[in-house]
């Protein structure tokens, strides 16, 4: 559900023809998986303020959303005891990133 819903913001906020990059890698103990596109970009003040329930960009009142996007997908990740963040340059494109463990090898493995 995290997935498909960044990747369906990358659309929603890139230019048609752009390139939407999903990648994962491991950390300690844990997974890490980002979803790139080359858009808008989010304004720094407003970074943190994309994952509060119903927040929407003051620029994307035009496209249709509810602004509970990020909100429940990051409830579903600090579920699992992790984090989604992102890191972003107005103009130039985001990257959304959040991490789950990996499960324990169990012993008759
Ligand atoms: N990939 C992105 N590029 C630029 N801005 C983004 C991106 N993803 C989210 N945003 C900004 O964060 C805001 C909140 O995103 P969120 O997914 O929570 O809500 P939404 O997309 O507006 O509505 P919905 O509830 O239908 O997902 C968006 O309105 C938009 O301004
Ligand atoms: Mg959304």
């Amino acid at each position: 559900m995290v997935i498909a819903h960044l990747i369906d913001n990358a659309l929603k906020y890139s230019p048609p023809v752009s390139a939407i990059s999903v990648r994962a890698r491991t950390g300690e103990n844990k997974v890490i998986i980002s979803v790139i596109d080359q858009g808008a970009g989010i304004m720094e003040p407003e970074q943190s303020r994309i994952f509060e329930k119903f927040y929407r960009g003051s620029k994307d009142q035009n496209l249709k959303g509810t602004g509970m996007g990020l909100a429940i997908a990051r409830e579903i990740i600090r579920a699992h005891g992790e984090e989604i963040w992102v890191t972003s340059k107005a103009g130039e494109g985001s990257e959304f990133c959040f991490s789950l463990p990996i499960a324990p090898r169990s012993s008759n493995e």
